[in-house]
């Protein structure tokens, strides 16, 4: 049984890469709604409505499982979904939860309190949408206590990553970090709370200096899915090759896909 990977457009390929690195026998079926994209730059409700509209997509594809890679839907829709709309017998897992209990050195089903963690404070790179969200805080506010958030909305990153624009990507980063740094200056960690910003990960890095614990989400969340499978095996299964649509135009969006990942993927229309 194929897992379904949404993604607003082309950035989740880089969480799809170390799932397939992770997980080698498990067939993918990606779905990027690069029609849209980007969504950091939309209203919740849109959010929400796009993302369940993929989500469906990927039911129909015969994916009970779909990972939500996007942020931006992860932090502003995912939480409605999961208390209103996803049925029974179907999953449907965001990159938020992966990347704060790796942060707060915490198990994936740990429920109890929120307790004191390591990190006392934490820089927040993000789209303009998911720092609206504040899904970030809430969802570290059910694991720890006493930990400082400074979010930095990275406006223009996201297009200049897609436009293939890495001059202008790597000046808004550090300009971005410099913008962060006026508000808290020696984070303890950063996360790169966006599926685009871990191909820019080398210069937060560099701009944040050695001493801040930089927290990417690819690695993180295909240890967290290779967990939840080994817990869940009804949600897996065998199956065929990994398959990737797109709500664009699926020449153009194949042609861009070696900025993301150093292989050529053909996609197919949504
Ligand atoms: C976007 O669609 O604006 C970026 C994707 C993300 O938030 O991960």
């Amino acid at each position: 049984m194929a897992i379904g990977v949404f993604d607003s457009g082309l950035g989740g390929l880089t969480v799809l890469d170390a799932l397939q690195k992770r997980l080698p026998d498990q067939p993918f079926v990606y779905l990027g709604d690069n029609a849209n994209a980007p969504y950091g730059v939309r209203d919740a409700g849109a959010i929400y409505d796009l993302t369940t509209r993929g989500v469906e997509r990927l039911w129909a594809e015969g994916c009970d499982l779909v990972i939500l890679a996007c942020n931006t839907a992860s932090a502003a829709a995912l939480r409605r979904m999961q208390e209103t709309w996803i049925p029974r017998d179907k999953r449907v897992l965001g990159v938020f939860v992966p990347l704060i209990e790796a942060l707060t050195e915490r198990q994936w089903g740990d429920n109890s309190p929120p307790r004191e963690v390591a990190i006392n404070s934490v820089a927040l790179f993000a789209t303009p949408a998911t720092v609206r969200s504040r899904a970030f805080q809430r969802e570290l506010s059910f694991r720890a206590v006493g930990v400082d958030v400074e979010a930095q909305a990275c406006g223009g990153l996201v297009d200049a990553i897609e436009e293939g624009d890495m001059i202008l990507a790597e000046a808004l980063v550090r300009s971005h970090v410099d913008a962060l740094k006026r508000k808290m200056p020696e984070p303890d960690a950063a996360i790169l709370g966006c599926t685009h910003y871990p191909l820019m990960e080398e210069i937060f890095r560099e701009a944040l200096g050695p001493d801040v614990s930089v927290y990417s989400q690819p690695s993180v969340v295909s240890e967290s899915l290779a967990d939840y499978l080994a817990r869940h095996p009804e949600m897996t299964g065998p199956g065929t090759a990994s398959r990737f649509f797109t709500t664009g135009d699926p020449a153009r969006v194949s042609g861009q896909v070696t900025q993301f990942l150093r292989r050529s993927i053909a996609f197919e229309p949504a």
